[in-house]
């Protein structure tokens, strides 16, 4: 559905958002050790926004003025029927409304969906992989299996898709593999981003404190064996970049907890239960699933996307220390997307 052109969206700072993100399933076929526990009770069908509500919502965003839109999940490509929605989306791309359609995908269904995302105007994904040893990798998201994500990965690059790896860097979990995502990630001209823990969701805190490994750490190690030369590439998001000499292949770091990168923050996130949130770090949220619900018309969802941006806060103040194990956000990162 189109919602004709509306004023852009700027918030009290005078920041313009023109990046959304969404959440379209809390569900996902890997139990990653950082963002799930092992038994997850999943939200029911009631409470997500199917999917003419997600057209809907983003389209009207798109009428906004945002320009660029990532589906994540959970696992996007898990939800049923999701492939209808991102041929939907993928026309606001092709009529020059929008400049990008991109997924953060954990690569489990890739054989089977990177010829069509490319058909629909996908042009780039983010996959989550964050070892390239299968046993490691089976350990860390509990579920999954490396080689089928890899089989994942080759049919997106084949189907033309640039590809950027997130990597979570986990103390004394995955350490020992960076320096083999570089190499790989040079060898196939993949950008690879290390991310640092955050305090997402109800898991163990403790062991969350455990996790912790500074990526001015990370950075300092990888310098040991790389030539890195910083760069000022900006994606619009958090990460610093760097090329790696020996590569070529570009290499970042999104450090939430030791930046602040919120003067340039251009996003807002909507879970897949249509809550608004105006910053990642922070509890305020607004609902759009009742305006949607309400009414056939736009008009309500529109005020309340109005409303939301009006009290988008200057920024968040995550902290991971032994004095404050509990999460500054309860909300796991599968329903907000990462
Ligand atoms: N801290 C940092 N990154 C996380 N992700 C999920 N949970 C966390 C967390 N607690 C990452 C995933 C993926 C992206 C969607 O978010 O690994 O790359
Ligand atoms: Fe799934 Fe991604 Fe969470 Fe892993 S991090 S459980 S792949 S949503």
């Amino acid at each position: 559905m189109d919602v004709a052109a509306l004023a852009p969206l700027i918030d009290p700072f005078q920041r313009r958002i023109t990046y959304l993100r969404v959440s379209v399933t809390d569900r996902c076929d890997f139990r990653c050790i950082y963002c799930m526990s092992e038994e997850m009770t999943f939200l029911p069908r009631s409470e997500i926004l199917n999917l003419e509500e997600l057209d809907r919502v983003c389209s009207a965003f798109i009428a906004f003025g945002v320009r660029k839109l990532r589906l994540t999940g959970g696992e996007p490509l898990v939800r049923r029927n999701i492939m209808s929605l991102i041929r939907s989306l993928g026309r606001h791309r092709g009529e020059g409304r929008l400049d990008e359609l991109t997924l953060t995908t954990n690569g489990s269904q890739l054989t089977k969906f990177a010829a069509e995302l490319y058909d629909c105007g996908v042009r780039r994904l983010n996959v989550s992989l964050d070892t390239l040893d299968a046993a490691q990798f089976h350990a860390l998201t509990r579920w999954g299996q490396l080689d089928k994500v890899m089989a994942g990965i080759m049919a997106a690059k084949a189907a033309g898709l640039r590809i950027k790896i997130n990597c979570v860097a986990l103390k004394g979990v995955n350490e020992g593999e960076f320096d083999r995502l570089v190499a790989w990630c040079g060898d196939h001209g993949f950008d690879l981003v290390f991310i640092e823990v955050m305090p997402m969701g109800d898991l163990d805190a403790a062991s969350r404190v455990d996790q912790y490994l500074p990526l001015s750490l990370v950075r300092q190690r990888l310098a040991q064996r790389w030539t890195l030369r910083d760069i000022d590439f900006r994606t619009g998001g958090p990460a610093r970049y760097c090329v790696v000499g020996e590569t070529g292949g570009r290499v970042g770091f999104i450090t939430p907890m030791t930046h602040n990168f919120c003067e340039s923050c251009n996003r807002v996130r909507l879970t897949c239960t249509g809550r608004l949130y105006m910053c990642l770090g922070q509890e305020d949220a607004a609902d759009l699933r009742a305006p949607l619900r309400a009414s056939e018309s736009n008009q309500p969802l529109i005020e309340a996307i109005a409303e939301a941006i009006s009290r988008k806060p200057k920024g968040h103040d995550f902290v991971i220390d032994r004095d404050h194990t509990t999460p500054a956000s309860p909300r796991h990162m599968s329903v907000t997307g990462g």
